[in-house]
């Protein structure tokens, strides 16, 4: 009978704390439990003087806000914060944290800290489920002597991106502004479901290197409305990327927008389905530009380019397949195989009189590159823009509405 008793009034309480009258306890206690989860980088000792290492404070606001449960908000306020080569360890135990930055990182100068030990991060999130950057702050790489001192002397250099993900499950980056990158800005590596929006992307026209963002063997990426001038890519879409769609894009100064390269020291690549849509190239190397190694194999295919601006663009649109930046090309039959590629809606001027330049591999030729509503100039308003084509398999919609006249 005790029993009963007792499993009657737990089933009570458990009804009674549903009961409207105990809601404002409960409010009250989220209320606490949010506060509660604010991991401000000062309170874990961060000094923001610009001068001391403030890692290890970060690194324990995180470590902190990772183990909590919530949704964890790591807060960096508005001051100025020098912070060291740091790694943000997932898995944490929330699938939603967030790290707001009003303030400004500056990572060090002192370039052995990468070189020595040729490590390819500044600040890197790693397997992280969940992960939201956002905020009006800005990531200064303060890269000006590595690019003379470290990577102006050698090609191929090992060396740091400013904010690198890998293994990372629905991460988004918003309004953050990167500036001067010692190496590439951000990066995806082995990352799925990535949102990129609103971020600013600066650093000088000559900084070699310094792509804006670089995808490598992620999916599911949507990167919208962001301005990027740099010394290399602007966007670079590496091996392994699926499903990638880019919008609302300013580039300029940089290298273009680019998918590749791909297939280098004979590798096998693999990217599918990439659409970029409403960009403005201004003054830049290339527009949109499609590059592969000779030697390599796979596959690029599914790919859109549309409602493009090109103003003094060297290379507005381009495929190539000879792509050898250090030297001559390693002579192979094989290479990535380029296919079922849209160019619709592209208009503007060329530097160069090549403004369309389709170099594609003589072992695997390029098949079903598309063109319509193209209409490109060059820029004197004398020398006629070309349309070029070597081993590619081209078709136009109307064939009337493609300036320079296609090689079909
Ligand atoms: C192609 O990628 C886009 C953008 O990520 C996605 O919405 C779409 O479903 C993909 N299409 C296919 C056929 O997988
Ligand atoms: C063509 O692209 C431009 C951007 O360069 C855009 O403003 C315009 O709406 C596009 N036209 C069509 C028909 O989509
Ligand atoms: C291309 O644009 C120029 C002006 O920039 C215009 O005069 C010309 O008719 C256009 N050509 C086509 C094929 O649309």
């Amino acid at each position: 009978m005790t029993l009963y008793m007792f499993m009657f009034m737990f089933i009570l309480v458990v009804f009674s704390s549903n009961m409207p009258g105990v809601c404002s306890v409960r409010l009250l206690g989220s209320l606490n439990h949010n506060t509660h989860n604010i991991f401000n980088v000062l309170k874990y000792g961060a000094k923001a003087d610009g001068q001391t290492d403030d890692s290890t404070a970060f690194l324990a606001a995180w470590n902190a806000a990772c183990s909590s449960t919530g949704s964890p908000v790591v807060y960096v306020p508005k001051m100025t914060f020098l912070i060291n080569p740091a790694i943000f360890q997932g898995p944490c135990h929330s699938n939603k944290i967030t790290m707001q930055v009003a303030g400004k990182l500056i990572a060090s100068t002192d370039n052995s800290l990468w070189s020595e030990k040729s490590i390819n991060y500044w600040l890197h999130f790693m397997n992280v489920i969940g992960l939201t950057i956002e905020g009006s702050g800005i990531l200064d790489g303060r890269g000006a002597s590595w690019w003379t001192e470290v990577n102006g002397k050698k090609t191929n250099q090992i060396g740091p991106t400013t904010l690198r993900f890998t293994g990372t499950m629905n991460t988004i980056v918003r309004k953050i502004t990167s500036v001067n990158s010692k190496q590439f800005h951000i990066n995806f590596d082995t990352c799925n479901y990535v949102e990129v929006e609103g971020v600013t992307i600066n650093a000088p026209g000559d900084s070699p290197n310094t792509d804006g963002i670089h995808l490598g063997q992620s999916s599911n990426v949507q990167i919208r409305n962001i301005i990027v001038g740099t010394g290399d890519d602007c966007i670079s879409i590496g091996p392994g990327s699926f499903n990638v769609n880019i919008e609302g894009v300013i580039c300029g100064p940089g290298h273009g927008i680019s998918i590749g390269s791909l297939g280098e020291d004979n590798a096998l690549a693999a990217v599918k389905n990439i659409t970029v849509s409403g960009v403005s190239f201004h003054d830049t190397q290339n527009g949109v530009r499609i590059k592969t190694w000779q030697g390599g194999n796979g596959f690029a295919t599914d790919i859109t380019f549309q409602n493009v601006k090109m103003d003094n663009v060297q290379n507005p649109v381009i495929i190539d397949q000879y792509y050898s930046p250090y030297g001559s090309p390693t002579k192979g039959d094989s290479n990535v195989k380029i296919s079922n590629v849209l160019y619709q809606n592209i208009t503007g001027t060329s530097a160069s009189n090549a403004a369309i330049a389709f170099e594609c591999s003589q072992s695997v030729p390029c098949e079903g590159i598309k063109v319509d509503h193209i209409n490109l100039s060059c820029n004197d308003g004398k020398t006629n823009a070309q349309f070029l084509c070597r081993n590619a398999h081209v078709t136009a919609v109307d064939a009337g509405a493609v300036s320079p006249t296609p090689c079909l």
